[in-house]
């Protein structure tokens, strides 16, 4: 009896204890975890590297902690494959509770992940995936990369505005090639130029056969879209099918001449005109900054379009909880998400308040070597692009 009596003051005092308490200093100091779903191997695990240099670099940078919060990052391997993307998903938010999903290096993936940041209420930033439609997947959704229709636009605009008059496209057959695809080719044929469109399989790409197909064509110029990561391939069987000296142009969005791949492409990639919204070159001051700090903490790499949608990634989601004083709650932090601006290596973006895909500048860039090294020189600017797609939907 007396042992019951001596156990319900204990737990009385403990209740007490905890209202006194409440949500004060000890839920304050609560990690906010962030749950970074990643290609850390498998054929696209550059995107992984990139990303997660990246956003260690935010952390390092800005410090552990935020809104008198620590900060805690969970990076996990999908290998690319959108079931396991799907299945760390869920143990993120189950299990680990996080706060914010993010990463989702390829379309499939951050599809995958979309029912479960709906169900649980938990923002996902897609730091990487470029598919149009991916925001519409879900409202948690809030995207930091770019979409493929928003980098294409321009550059059928300058193709056809540069005496292009016929164009065959080679794309990876997929959300954002398909994207790709149409994009340029509505705009071009209504400028008045001729398209033929090649697919060629996302996984272990052959592109000989597609490439001898264009020789035969013989177009003004070659658009080619292919995922980051694969761009060494594609030049290398561009330069061995000819087409190198066949006087084909090559152009397309920037994926093609992605940083991380570029300067070891060689003189081949020389001339190629792409169209997106970062370069390792862009010149600013902040972006001068961004790539020597990345460089210094990474050995030397160069940070590609796949590491600032990363870091501004990370950068969104600290500002969000600056904004919600702290509180990791999901429909508070995607509500403090839309509409926010900031100042990125890349130029100045903002966050379309309607469709959570960011809104930036797309430049057009020319590979040049500047000081010994190859590098995408942008040489004109279009300002504040938003995605075309969901802008026509309007
Ligand atoms: C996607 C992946 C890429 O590596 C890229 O450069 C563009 C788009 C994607 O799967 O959405």
């Amino acid at each position: 009896m007396l042992n019951r009596r001596a156990a319900l003051l204990a737990a009385a005092a403990a209740m007490t204890a905890t209202i006194a308490w409440g949500p004060g200093p000890a839920a304050a100091a609560d990690p906010v975890k962030i749950g970074l779903i990643l290609p850390m191997s498998g054929p696209f695990a550059s995107t992984g590297r990139q990303i997660e240099a990246a956003a260690r670099l935010y952390i390092q940078q800005h410090g552990a902690e935020v809104a008198g919060r620590p900060v805690e990052l969970i990076v996990r391997d999908d290998t690319g494959t959108a079931d396991l993307t799907k299945r760390l998903a869920q143990e993120l938010v189950v299990n680990d509770r996080v706060a914010v999903l993010a990463g989702f290096g390829l379309t499939p993936l951050a599809l995958s992940a979309a029912p479960i940041a709906t169900q649980a209420k938990v923002p996902q930033v897609v730091m990487a995936a470029a598919t149009a439609t991916i925001t519409e997947a879900s409202p948690f959704i809030v995207r930091t990369s770019f979409t493929l229709p928003q980098a294409t636009v321009p550059m059928a605009q300058w193709a056809a505005g540069n005496g292009m008059k016929k164009v065959v496209t080679l794309v990876s057959d997929y959300g954002p090639g398909i994207d790709a695809e149409k994009a340029f080719t509505d705009e071009f044929t209504a400028a008045g130029g001729t398209v033929d469109n090649l697919r060629v399989p996302l996984r272990n790409p052959d592109f000989s056969p597609f490439l001898q197909r264009v020789a035969d064509a013989g177009p003004d110029a070659l658009f080619v879209f292919v995922p980051s990561g694969v761009g060494a391939q594609f030049m290398k069987q561009f330069t061995e099918r000819g087409l190198a000296r066949s006087g084909i142009r090559l152009i397309g969005p920037g994926d093609v001449t992605d940083d991380d791949l570029l300067n070891d492409m060689g003189d081949v990639a020389l001339d190629v005109v792409t169209s997106q919204h970062y370069s390792a070159a862009h010149d600013s001051p902040g972006n001068k900054s961004f790539v020597e700090a990345f460089k210094a903490a990474n050995r030397g790499m160069r940070p590609n379009f796949m590491a600032v949608g990363g870091y501004d990634g990370m950068h969104l989601i600290y500002e969000a909880l600056k904004t919600t004083g702290g509180a990791s709650d999901g429909p508070a932090l995607v509500e403090a998400m839309k509409g926010m601006a900031w100042e990125s290596p890349r130029g100045p973006v903002s966050i379309d308040p309607e469709t959570r895909d960011i809104v930036q500048n797309i430049y057009i860039r020319k590979v040049e070597r500047v000081n010994g090294e190859l590098y995408n020189v942008e040489f004109e600017t279009i300002p504040a692009v938003k995605d075309p797609v969901k802008a026509a939907k309007k």
